[in-house]
């Protein structure tokens, strides 16, 4: 997160967030940064989301996870012994299965979970020591490369969980350069085990980021939501509607909020009015969508080599075991 230390803006906005509203709100194209959707409510949103009938994602994700959690952590730990290091860990249902195989493989594994959140992370300890015996939680607040840095795994192969598709957020040169910064903390013969979203039908992409519930767009109005609850603003989110659309040129989904009338709106803690334009979108989110050379190609320009890779029935989701070298 990059906070402005500009002394002429006001204090709200030398804040991560104020910081980056301010970025968003005053930008053309206006947009505001998908991290800013997971405060506590949009947390429990996102949760919501992952059990909706039309998000296969997770629920794509979790079955190729559970049909060869053995396989990938047998794959990962060769003749070595593992400790597991997941980023954006979150309440870290999914990892479950892997953990459950590494303890079936060595008895014991430690599970380092890197999360923004820390209620994720209790919740995620909590419930993952009371359910797994043989596992050790060990949760840390903060950001994921630099975290990633402070594991010590004595003496233990590192596998590195970056799972759920959160890497196509990213921009492709931003997502390149994260893998970059993963590898540079690994040793040759450590693993990544990188979980991405696949390019499929548009009609199944763009139903799971507009679902018949509105969960969807829920969340992505509680961004403004949020806005109005932590810099006092005073955004009404019946004027704006939640759109979804597929960029095929870019293979991404993008969310965006669209002002359904010309209006003002006024942020106090950042000494901010925004005017909107009747038909004026905030872009709120990009989820990449990938091909399978596009992930070989990404992971091998970031000097790892692929040595595995397990997908579900239909090609939706792919699940890529990577070796730094
Ligand atoms: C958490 C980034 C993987 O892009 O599918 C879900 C977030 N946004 N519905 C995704 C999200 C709208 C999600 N990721």
């Amino acid at each position: 997160m990059y906070v402005l230390s500009c002394p002429h803006l006001p204090e709200g906005a030398q804040t991560p967030v104020g910081s980056e509203v301010y970025r968003g709100l005053t930008a053309r194209p206006k947009m505001l940064s998908p991290w800013l959707f997971y405060d506590a409510r949009g947390s429990d949103l996102f949760e919501q989301i992952t059990e909706l009938p039309e998000y296969y994602p997770t629920r794509t994700e979790r079955s190729i996870l559970s049909a060869h959690a053995d396989q990938i952590v047998a794959a990962a730990a060769g003749c070595e012994r593992l400790t597991m290091i997941e980023l954006g860990a979150g309440t870290a249902t999914k990892t479950g299965l892997l953990l459950k195989a590494a303890v079936r493989l060595q008895d014991e594994v430690t599970y380092h979970a890197i999360d923004v959140s820390r209620t994720a992370l209790d919740e995620a300890k909590r419930r993952i020591e009371a359910e797994l015996e043989g596992v050790a939680v060990v949760p840390r607040v903060g950001d994921y490369t630099e975290g990633l840095g402070r594991v010590e795994a004595d003496g233990q192969r590192r596998m590195v969980l970056y799972i759920g598709s959160s890497i196509g957020n990213f921009e492709p040169e931003d997502a390149l350069q994260l893998l970059r910064d993963i590898r540079r903390e690994l040793k040759a013969g450590e693993k990544l085990l990188l979980g991405v979203d696949m390019i499929k039908n548009c009609e199944v992409l763009l139903r799971a980021y507009d679902d018949a519930a509105g969960v969807t767009a829920a969340f992505n109005k509680n961004v403004l939501a949020r806005i109005n609850r932590e810099l006092g603003a005073n955004f009404n989110l019946d004027l704006f509607r939640h759109r979804a659309l597929w960029n095929e040129e870019r293979s991404r989904i993008e969310m965006h909020l669209e002002s359904r009338i010309a209006q003002r709106v006024v942020v106090p803690a950042l000494e901010l009015e925004v005017k909107l334009q009747r038909g004026e979108t905030i872009h709120t989110e990009n989820s990449y969508k990938f091909r399978d050379e596009g992930v070989i190609e990404m992971l091998e320009r970031a000097d790892f080599c692929l040595s595995d890779h397990w997908t579900d029935n239909c090609d939706w989701f792919g699940v890529y075991l990577a070796t730094a070298w």
